[in-house]
């Protein structure tokens, strides 16, 4: 029996295949490559030393999903596979709900023909939009997001929810994750964004390494520590092992189960900036900038349901993340095309 993970060739996807492997399961791994290199997938294995079976598909072509659940044994299915950045999803909406959404049906339709019911959802802290209480538990609302991104997170939260309701013999695992960031200590893997980066810690790396000039920083004027915003940083490999932990918890047939993924401390822009100066032992050129449209000041969750119900905390801190993070840059300047 195997694991098919949606996405699998991406960021956190080949993250989760490591530990999947390392933990002795069998993966299936279906990514269109999209926003990805199948060289991940080489480099989990010279990490492993083991292979994931790879398709290279669409989630929303049905006949492709077919075919893979009619030829693998699949137990339970991770699903990543999705676009994902805020900016883009503004000017592109129809094209996010397409991708996010018709792939997520597309997926449940091949999963309910084979009988497979078992869904791990990686889910976004995005769902709560301005929170209403901070930390935020699983309890707190689910709030109005600012973009369709965040949008797709928070209906397909639902349409599994529906899909439970209608037929109790589905389970699933939500997973709201906060800030991923780090890489493998190998270095080998790790974040590979397209162009400029949206988000804050591949930014900082590049300034680092002298691809970009300088940080700028959103907004100095918060209510927070130091006015700067404020973010639960999760390490990939924390984030990573709460999905082997989640599906231990999917094996105990509980329905519909929410958790945040995070570590429960907040660092503030001028924190990770301080860090990955520690880290690199350079100094970090920045300057304040107006604040982005979108952002809240302050979002950091209550770690403690995921501990309790799931056995499973985040155990890296803020130095372990910045210096995966550097490892991972120096060692793949220009992502997985350095070697090309
Ligand atoms: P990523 O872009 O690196 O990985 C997503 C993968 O899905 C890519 O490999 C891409 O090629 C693939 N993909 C996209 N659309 C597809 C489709 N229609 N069919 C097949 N494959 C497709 O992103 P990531 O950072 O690894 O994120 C993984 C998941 O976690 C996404 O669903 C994302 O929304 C969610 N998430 C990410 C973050 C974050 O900060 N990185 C935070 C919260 C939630
Ligand atoms: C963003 C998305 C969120 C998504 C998450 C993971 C927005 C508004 N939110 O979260 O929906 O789930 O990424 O992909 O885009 N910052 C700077 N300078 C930069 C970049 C970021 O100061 O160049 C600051 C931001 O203002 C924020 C913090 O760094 O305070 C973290 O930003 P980022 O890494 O983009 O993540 P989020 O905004 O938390």
């Amino acid at each position: 029996m195997s694991i098919l993970v949606t996405g699998g060739a991406g960021y956190i996807g080949s993250h989760i295949c490591v530990e999947l492997l390392e933990a002795g399961y069998d993966v299936v791994v279906v990514d269109n490559l999209s926003n990805s290199s199948e060289k991940a997938l080489e480099r989990v294995e010279e990490i492993t030393g083991k292979k994931t079976k790879f398709y290279n598909a669409d989630i929303r072509d049905k006949s492709a999903m077919n075919y893979i659940f009619e030829n693998e044994e699949i137990e339970a299915v991770m699903h990543l596979a999705g676009l994902k950045a805020v900016g883009e999803s503004v000017s592109k909406p129809l094209e996010y709900y397409d991708n996010n959404i018709s792939g997520t049906l597309s997926l449940c339709y091949a999963m309910r023909k084979h009988g497979v019911k078992d869904i791990i959802f990686s889910s976004s802290a995005t769902v709560y939009g301005e929170p209403k209480q901070m930390p935020i538990t699983e309890e707190t609302e689910k709030g109005i997001c600012t973009n369709p991104y965040g949008w797709t997170k928070w209906m397909i939260e639902e349409i599994l929810i529906d899909l439970h309701t209608s037929d109790n013999s589905w389970n699933v695992v939500i997973l709201r994750y906060f800030n991923p960031v780090g890489a493998h200590k190998s270095g080998k893997i790790g974040e590979d964004p397209k162009g400029i980066p949206n988000n804050l810690t591949p930014y900082i790396t590049q300034v680092a390494i002298g691809k970009l000039e300088k940080l700028g920083v959103f907004g100095d004027d918060y209510d927070t520590h130091d006015g700067t915003g404020v973010r639960d940083y999760i390490h990939v490999v924390d984030l990573a092992k709460g999905h082997v932990s989640a599906l231990n918890k999917l094996q105990e047939k509980e329905g519909v189960s929410v958790y945040n993924l995070g570590t429960g401390v907040g660092y503030s822009v001028l924190d990770v900036l301080k860090g990955f100066e520690k880290a690199t032992g350079k100094e970090i050129p920045y300057e304040v900038k107006p604040r982005r449209v979108g952002d809240i000041a302050m979002s950091y969750c209550e770690a403690t349901k995921a501990k309790e119900e799931m056995g499973w905390e985040a155990q890296k801190g803020i130095d372990e993340m910045c210096e995966d993070s550097w490892r991972w840059q120096q060692a793949n300047p220009e992502g997985y095309d350095t070697e090309k």
